[in-house]
């Protein structure tokens, strides 16, 4: 097929391979880029920023999670400060070949439910492209709201960053890391064929130059958006491994320039979203482990000037770095932190309204209600039984939930105390524990240094 414009006539050409030792002879620019892959590349990357300006820059995003990232929790969000949100994962295959009832049950989405990212977990570039027309194609027969507005898909997002032995299994997410061949070929088809913008999630590698090649590459393939997760695929365990903020800072030095970078990992608190944009120069932060304990993370508070960013001059003149904290010296993760005070019931309250309007399977209604209120419940464990007693069709569930989190508020208020008592880690305890033994021999010596002396001052 012939191009239809120059541009596409440039981008077209750059997704044909060049071989190694004929690339190796064209010029370099000090990027280290060939000049027939600036020159192509350019046109993509206008496009990139311009399509992220389009929806309005933003800057705090829903990260996807599987059973978790539904409609009516992203709506929650949103309505709390998120600016952007991702779908849970879904299977592309699955949804490529899967009836109505499985595709409507995978995939809801509202007119006011922008920008929107929807993740895929691909291994197979023309599966990935059937599926997303078919989500496209989904979005598209819905029916205009009142005012005539209609629902959109702004990006369609490869997963590339899950860790779990099902994708192990099923040669997905991360573990496409292992063949960086079929990646490429995956974000190349999907970015040649797909008239919606692709971005990808992706995790890091051990070192930071492999993750910046490996970032780079997907880059060059025609990504739009590139969200970072700073840790690895061995990286399991979210609350005990703390993200790379300087491997995601090398990933925006090498390629922020040419497409928005998402920064993900360790966002407890609006202030560490605001600390990672600050340290890694990201455009925006996910979070999800933040989120799902306190839905009104984003909204919490907002710094002047901070909050919009309309121009990719705006965007560049932000990259003003401070290391605040010092990702090298801080802690683990440790404790998340829950809305304070009755919060948690009021979102709850909210998000169960929510679930009225989109329909919401159970499993993830109780999921969730188990994280806003999870903390409180340590401490009130009638409650918590309470809670996990609740049963029965959608709406008795949900009018149960809601006397449970009147219960809650009750128990809370009683205790006059904004944030529920800290559980310790074993971590924490066992330093409690060296410090006390550090202070008894500390007094035991002065208590024989004090008896000598006064032995010697008696001679
Ligand atoms: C319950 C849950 C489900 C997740 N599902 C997905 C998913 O579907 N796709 C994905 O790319 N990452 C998924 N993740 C990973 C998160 O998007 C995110 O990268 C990770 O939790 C690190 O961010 P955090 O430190 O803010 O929690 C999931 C995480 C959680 C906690």
């Amino acid at each position: 097929m012939a191009p239809r414009n120059e541009e596409e006539s440039l981008s077209v050409e750059r997704d044909v391979d060049v071989p190694e030792e004929k690339a190796a002879k064209q010029p370099r620019i000090d990027n280290g880029l060939s000049l027939r892959n600036q020159i192509t590349a350019a046109p993509r990357q206008t496009r990139a920023w311009e399509t992220f300006r389009a929806v309005g820059a933003p800057q705090f995003h829903v990260a996807p999670m599987v059973d978790q990232s539904e409609l009516a929790f992203r709506m929650l969000c949103r309505n709390h400060g998120a600016t952007a949100a991702y779908t849970p994962m879904i299977h592309s295959r699955l949804y490529a070949e899967g009836g109505d009832k499985f595709c409507d049950e995978t995939f809801s989405t509202t007119v006011a439910d922008r920008p929107l990212f929807v993740q895929f977990c691909a291994n197979d570039p023309d599966v990935l492209v059937k599926a997303a027309k078919k989500v496209q194609a989904t979005v598209d027969a819905m029916p205009a709201d009142a005012d005539g507005k209609r629902a959109g898909i702004d990006y369609v997002d490869l997963n590339l960053g899950c860790p779990q032995r099902i994708a192990k299994r099923g040669n997905y997410g991360a573990f496409l890391m292992d063949d960086l061949k079929l990646v490429s070929r995956i974000v190349k088809t999907a970015t040649s064929t797909l008239s919606i913008p692709v971005s990808c999630k992706i995790r890091c590698f051990d070192s930071v130059e492999e993750t910046v090649r490996y970032a780079t590459m997907i880059v060059e393939c025609g990504c739009s958006v590139l969200g970072v997760h700073g840790r690895t695929r061995e990286q399991k365990d979210l609350t005990a491994t703390r993200a790379d903020w300087d491997k995601i800072k090398a990933v925006v030095d090498a390629v922020g320039s040419r497409v928005p970078v998402i920064a993900n990992g360790n966002v407890r608190h609006y202030d560490d979203a605001i600390a990672l944009m600050n340290y890694t120069g990201a455009n925006g932060v996910m979070s999800a482990e933040g989120l799902l304990s306190d839905p009104a993370l984003f909204g919490r508070r907002v710094r002047a000037g901070v909050a919009s960013m309309t121009s990719v001059d705006e965007a560049m003149a932000q990259r003003t770095r401070y290391s605040e904290p010092d990702p090298s010296t801080a802690e683990p993760v440790g404790a998340l932190w829950p809305a304070s005070g009755t919060e948690g019931c009021d979102l709850l309250r909210e998000y169960l309204e929510l679930t009225r309007e989109y329909a919401t399977p159970m499993r993830m209604v109780r999921a969730h209600a188990h994280r806003m209120l999870g903390e409180w419940l340590k401490e009130f464990h009638d409650v918590r039984d309470k809670l996990v007693r609740c049963h029965g069709t959608p709406e008795e569930y949900r009018n149960q939930l809601l006397e449970v989190s009147d219960d809650l508020r009750a128990c809370i208020v009683r205790t006059e105390r904004d944030f529920p008592v800290e559980k310790l880690t074993d971590r924490a305890l066992r330093r409690l524990e060296e410090a006390k033994e550090l202070e008894e021999r500390k007094a035991e010596a002065i208590r024989q240094q004090a008896a000598e002396e006064s032995m010697l001052a008696s001679l």
